[in-house]
């Protein structure tokens, strides 16, 4: 092979863009490693078919409806979603014949509401300032005044933390024997508790599972602080052995240190998670530090936070990341 190339067979072939979820590279990032015993590896999830982790996700629900003969083609999927989630579930939605309705509060970036129109789903809007509990809140109200919609509702199924206990963890381990830590953004918990339970059952407590969260009032996108008032019901607390708080400002600086010193293209709620690999990784003298990018920058661009100098940005009102 010339120049280097290794292209490991071709990433696999599938019988459609459903069945190519999952199977994502992991990048080691040597520029931003503390010391030569430490290795940090990026999981690239934005390399999924709707650029995020939730393909994963959404594919597992739905898997799991049609497992458990809950829907039927032509029915209606209602989900409260800050935008990945939906975005997913309506590309799986319309290859598979059923509609959606996502419910998402009025402020997310315009690029989320046009990439859930492109993949044909109806958008409810919920306030703003409730974030993503107003959305929660309102889907949940729609559901129990009209019993014809299904609710796949990732914040109580298994089958969220399922995808990733069954998918990306397995990838994880397959290309490396020794975790010292794992590190992953709390949106629903899904990532953390699937990857957290199977990386802890096949490598013991030494793997350190760790929780990047967002300072209250200072909302990241995708993310939420389990201070705020609810706990999702799929989340087991003993899974978790740290969480970090991480502000805004923070997670905007360490978006484009990704982008500057690794050219990693990632969306916000992952500079969050890198800054917290980051710690956790000047705080080990050996050992692989995994981190999860859940989405690239896509969906954030009309946020000026890749080309806006950083203290303009930083500075912004916080609740329009939300
Ligand atoms: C951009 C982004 N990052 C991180 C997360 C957190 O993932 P999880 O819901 O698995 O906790 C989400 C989830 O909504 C997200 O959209």
């Amino acid at each position: 092979m010339g120049h280097g190339v290794r292209n490991r067979p071709c990433g696999g072939r599938y019988g459609d863009i459903v069945e190519a979820i999952g199977h994502t590279p992991l990048i080691e990032l040597k520029r931003l490693s503390p010391k030569p015993g430490v290795r940090i590896w990026a999981k690239l999830e934005s390399r999924n078919p709707t650029g995020s982790v939730k393909d994963r996700v959404a594919r597992s629900l739905i898997l799991d409806a049609e497992d458990k003969g809950l829907i039927r083609p032509g029915q209606t999927l209602l989900e409260p979603t800050s935008g990945n989630t939906g975005i997913a579930l309506a590309m799986i939605a319309a290859r598979k014949g059923y509609k959606l309705k996502v419910v998402m509060p009025d402020n997310v970036t315009p690029e989320r509401s046009d990439l859930l129109r492109m993949y044909g789903a109806e958008i409810v809007y919920s306030e703003g300032a409730k974030g993503s509990n107003g959305a929660v809140e309102l889907a949940l109200d729609m559901a129990a005044k009209d019993p014809s919609y299904y609710m796949p509702y990732q914040y109580g199924n298994q089958a969220n933390p399922d995808a990733h206990y069954n998918g990306t963890a397995l990838e994880i381990l397959e290309e490396l024997d020794e975790v010292s830590a794992f590190v992953a953004g709390l949106g629903t918990g899904g990532t953390l508790m699937g990857n957290g339970r199977r990386l802890k059952e096949e490598l013991g407590d030494k793997v350190k599972i760790v929780a990047a969260e967002p300072m209250q009032g200072e909302p990241v996108q995708g993310l939420r602080s389990l201070d705020d008032g609810f706990i999702p019901p799929i989340i087991d607390l003993s899974i978790l052995d740290r969480k970090i708080f991480v502000t805004n400002r923070d997670a905007i600086l360490w978006t484009r240190r990704l982008l500057d010193e690794e050219q990693l293209f990632a969306g916000v709620s992952t500079g969050a998670i890198a800054r917290v690999a980051l710690r956790i990784a000047g705080e080990l003298d050996e050992g692989n530090v995994v981190f999860i990018v859940a989405d690239d920058g896509t969906k954030y661009f009309s946020s000026g936070i890749y080309t806006r100098p950083i203290d303009e940005i930083a500075n912004l009102d916080s609740t329009v990341w939300w």
